[in-house]
């Protein structure tokens, strides 16, 4: 039976991992897998992390189940951070992850509508659409991209006039992955439209809050959306925001038309959960939960995610700069103005295969760099690279 199996695509990011850890070159310089690093090209714990791990190590006296749905206290924090409100509209549940959440509110629409179209932006994150697909959904492209690294918003509302009753609209929230331009007040104002018009039902992926312009700015989509649309759906990730990233923290949320439909589609959620994992797993959760219902420790992350930002946003500039430098060119502002941890560099294949094998520089084969794994000791060899290999 499993002899019959064709091996799948690979994932174009988790491959580049795997073909990283198997090259033995010292100083390899890792910008592919969206991951923080600080100064010194760590991974640290944030502060607030730590605390709240050892608070929770002092006091938990159990490990024994929850509810299917994971923690209420997680949740009603998250729906908080993510909504800025409590709403008797709100389902959720605690999820392994972004990826777990994404997987649960999209088979929660392959349940409800299975002849829903999923729209994905060309470009996106790989997964969105390995997700829907693999759930049996068809996932449809829209325009995202204009030439100058902005958002074409023309364009994707015009792909997005093609969509149907009941199809689902992937929303990067902030920090748009990969390539770093988000969508502005007008332009969710504009998509919100047309989701009302078209009976369009918004599912927006919060994987980098506070990674972008600020933990509330990062959801000022979001928000906007959420209170002017009958349904809408999140799939959020406490990856980057915490940097749980191995605890796999995620929330799947469902805005939905009252309180007697968000009943039924919690227990909807809380069933999916139980057929696919049973329980959420909680130490992440918990983690989350501890910081953001205490003040100290709820403002010393805010402070930490702050700092992180700068330096992101710090990389950015240095490496623009660094790029027009060694490269003696123009047309690195888009760089500057894209947000979170990814942009995409113009690069031809070939271009990022020598990088990779002559510099030992890791990008994602789409072009995508993650800005954030940059260090101020990487930037200008980055830079210097990249030079290189454009001059053939
Ligand atoms: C990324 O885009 O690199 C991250 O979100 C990690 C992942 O799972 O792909």
């Amino acid at each position: 039976m499993l002899g019959a199996l064709a091996a799948p695509a690979p994932d174009p990011i988790i491959a580049l991992m795997q073909r990283l850890a198997a090259d033995p070159r010292d100083g390899r310089i890792d910008l592919g897998v969206g991951v923080y690093r600080d100064a010194a090209g760590r991974t640290p714990v944030m502060g607030a992390v730590a605390a709240a791990e050892a608070r929770i190590l002092a006091a938990q006296q159990t490990k024994g189940y929850l509810g299917l749905a994971g923690d209420p206290g997680f949740l009603a924090a998250m729906v908080d951070l993510l909504l800025g409100a409590s709403s008797d509209r709100v389902a959720a549940v605690a999820t392994p992850g972004g990826s777990g959440a994404l997987r649960q509110v999209l088979a929660l629409v392959a349940q409800a509508n299975p002849d829903a179209q999923v729209w994905i932006g060309v470009p996106s994150w790989p997964n969105h659409a390995a997700i829907a697909e693999g759930l049996g959904l068809a996932v449809r492209p829209h325009a995202y991209l204009d030439a100058g690294g902005g958002v074409d918003t023309a364009a994707m509302l015009a792909d997005l006039e093609g969509a149907r009753a009941g199809d689902v609209v992937v929303l990067h929230a902030s920090c748009h992955n990969p390539s770093g331009a988000d969508l502005t007040g007008d332009d969710w104002a504009a998509v919100a439209d047309l989701c009302a018009r078209r009976g369009l039902v918004p599912l927006v992926d919060v994987a980098y809050q506070g990674f972008g312009a600020g933990l509330e700015e990062d959801v000022a989509g979001l928000r906007h959306l959420a209170g002017g649309l009958p349904e809408v759906l999140v799939a959020a990730s406490g990856s980057k925001s915490f940097g749980l990233y191995r605890e796999r923290v995620g929330l799947a949320l469902a805005l939905c038309a009252g309180p007697a439909e968000a009943g039924r589609v919690g227990a909807a959620l809380a069933a999916l959960n139980r057929r696919n994992f049973a329980f959420p797993p909680d130490h992440g959760a918990r983690v989350v939960t501890t910081i953001l219902r205490d003040p100290v420790l709820c403002a010393d992350w805010r402070a930490e995610l702050a700092g992180i930002r700068r330096r992101v946003q710090a990389n950015r500039s240095a490496l623009a700069q660094a790029l027009r430098v060694a490269t003696q060119g123009a047309g690195f502002d888009a760089l500057e103005r894209q947000r979170g941890m990814f942009s995409l560099l113009d690069l031809a294949p070939d271009r990022i295969e020598a990088l990779r094998e002559r510099h030992a520089i890791y990008l994602v084969p789409d072009g995508r760099i993650n800005i954030a794994g940059l260090t101020p000791a990487t930037i200008p060899t980055v830079a210097t690279a990249i030079a290189t290999v454009l001059r053939g």
